[in-house]
């Protein structure tokens, strides 16, 4: 059966069942980085953030708290399993302005979105664009989707050459750690700025946080 499924639908039933184990997993280890992606991408009150492919939603009480009362926080994800923890933890903290999403991978899934949730501010993919298949049409839907003066951060890992350990963090995460997905937004944004973290082999490569505005000159991409 698994052989008719694609990459997509086996990538969803993975992180269905990740979903129960997720946190315990990753929760210490992207505390701070989570921090400095929310101070990078400039998210401020009353603003309408995107966190695309939110997952159990480590992110959404941060956003929340640098939008406030008053703003808007949107968690996408294309696994059930993964939005179902992040609805228990809306639910928690009581958050009546955050509201998650479920995507599907089909290229006309963001503008759908888009349309729906009316403008958006900021968007963030935090470990997202390394495990989303196609993540090119992904970042350059939700580019289009930003106004002028919108911004976009990617935070990931990136490592050009896969070693064993960088191999098995691939595996649990699905992730493919040789992307280089700040291209793409370096070449369609302005005030590109790309910041690295040296010391970071644990996470399976070295973390980075891209962030760019979007310019009405470039447009008509
Ligand atoms: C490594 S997790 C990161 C989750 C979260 N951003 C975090 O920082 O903990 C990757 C997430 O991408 C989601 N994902 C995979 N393909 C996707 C797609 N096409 N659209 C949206 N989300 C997707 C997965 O379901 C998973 O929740």
């Amino acid at each position: 059966v698994n052989d008719t499924l694609s990459t997509n639908q086996r990538t969803n039933a993975w992180y269905d069942r990740f979903a129960a184990f997720y946190d315990a997993a990753l929760d210490g280890m992207y505390a701070a980085h989570r921090m400095r992606a929310i101070e990078a991408l400039g998210v401020a009150p009353n603003m309408t953030v995107v966190d695309v492919g939110c997952g159990t939603g480590a992110t959404l009480p941060l956003l929340r708290a640098a939008v406030g009362e008053n703003g808007r926080v949107i968690g996408v994800d294309a696994s059930a399993g993964m939005l179902r923890k992040a609805e228990a933890l809306v639910r928690r903290r009581d958050f009546h302005n955050v509201e998650l999403l479920q995507v599907g991978t089909e290229a006309t899934s963001i503008a759908a979105i888009a349309s729906r949730v009316g403008r958006v501010d900021r968007v963030l993919c935090f470990l997202s664009l390394s495990v989303i298949d196609p993540w090119q049409l992904v970042l350059n839907g939700w580019l289009d989707v930003l106004p002028e003066g919108g911004a976009l951060t990617i935070a990931d890992v990136h490592n050009p050459r896969p070693g064993p350990y960088a191999r098995l963090v691939e595996l649990i995460a699905r992730a493919t750690l040789a992307r280089k997905s700040w291209e793409p937004l370096q070449q369609r944004t302005t005030n590109f700025q790309l910041e690295w973290e040296p010391s970071s082999w644990f996470l399976g490569g070295a973390f980075f946080l891209a962030t760019g505005t979007v310019d009405g000159s470039q447009r008509a991409y």
